[in-house]
């Protein structure tokens, strides 16, 4: 049983009644409600939070800090009473430290709050790289750490084509330009749509973790974790490599960073500390 909650009357309920009535054509047997109360979602596994402002054209996720952090520290309230047990996945922005205010509130094991923002920044590499290469994005493998934001770091070194270092196939300029693309990808959308921000893509990357979470694949994918001292850093909500399984983030990759890719990540770092120092968590 999957739940749709909103604030808004009628919306979730229409949402999950449009969706459940595509459900056979998918072939899915999927029950899939809208409520505007917690307590009909009591005992979830998994709980997903999107609730939040979207950006408007010319903000950055950083703009959403205040008034986004009020919504997620009221919401991870309602959820940690009505689901003390579940696993929550932030995709509000801005995801890093919304992420650590989620964990700060509900009071949960750290392994058990997650945010998506690396899947989604590796998969609009994924797609920017496979179009300028001509190649199926099945090849492409890309990997961003650090937060789902403008000091994000996407690593040339660990992304691939079947294996092949995308620096072997690409001017450093051209994979500089498609980094810089997947910095903005966000922004991008949101200059497009001039009101509201992506979904398709933020919704499959979602998707991702609440499978490998669901079907305990130990899915190996660019998370915001919590760090406790891998990659120098401690008490930080950050993107790195993870395990994904059945008890959430079952263990944080940890790879040698070259000087200049731990600059970057330390940069990262630093705009997400300077956010939660602005917010007092
Ligand atoms: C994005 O990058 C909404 O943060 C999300 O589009």
């Amino acid at each position: 049983m999957s739940f749709f909650f909103d604030i808004v009357e009628g919306m979730p309920q229409g949402k999950a009644l449009d969706l459940a009535e595509a459900c056979p054509l998918w072939n899915s047997s999927s029950t899939i409600k809208g409520t505007n109360n917690y307590s009909d979602t009591v005992g979830s596994d998994i709980v997903v939070i999107t609730a939040g402002f979207p950006r408007k054209p010319g903000m950055s996720r950083n703009d959403l800090l205040h008034a986004n952090a009020n919504v997620i520290k009221e919401t991870c309230i309602e959820v940690a009473n009505a689901s003390p047990n579940a696993i929550i996945i932030v995709v509000t922005n801005p995801i890093d430290v919304m992420a650590q205010l989620a964990w700060k509130t509900t009071e949960f094991s750290c392994k058990r709050v997650m945010g998506m923002g690396g899947i989604l920044d590796a998969s609009r590499l994924t797609a920017f790289l496979s179009w300028e290469l001509n190649v199926s994005p099945e090849d492409v493998e890309a990997l961003v750490f650090g937060g789902h934001g403008d000091d994000m770091v996407p690593l040339p070194r660990f992304t691939t084509v079947k294996g092949i270092p995308v620096t072997e196939l690409l001017p450093k300029k051209k994979i500089e330009l498609l980094i810089e693309r997947t910095r903005n990808g966000g922004a991008e959308i949101v200059s497009l749509l001039k009101s509201g921000s992506a979904y398709y893509a933020p919704a499959a990357s979602t998707f991702q973790m609440i499978k490998a979470v669901l079907l305990d694949e130990k899915r190996m994918l660019p998370c915001t974790a919590y760090l406790n001292g891998e990659y120098g850093v401690k008490d930080l909500y950050m993107g790195v490599p993870v395990i994904l399984g059945k008890e959430g983030v079952e263990k944080v990759t940890e790879v040698k960073l070259t000087k200049e890719e731990k600059a970057q990540f330390r940069k990262s770092c630093a705009s997400v500390k300077k956010l939660i120092k602005r917010l007092l968590i």
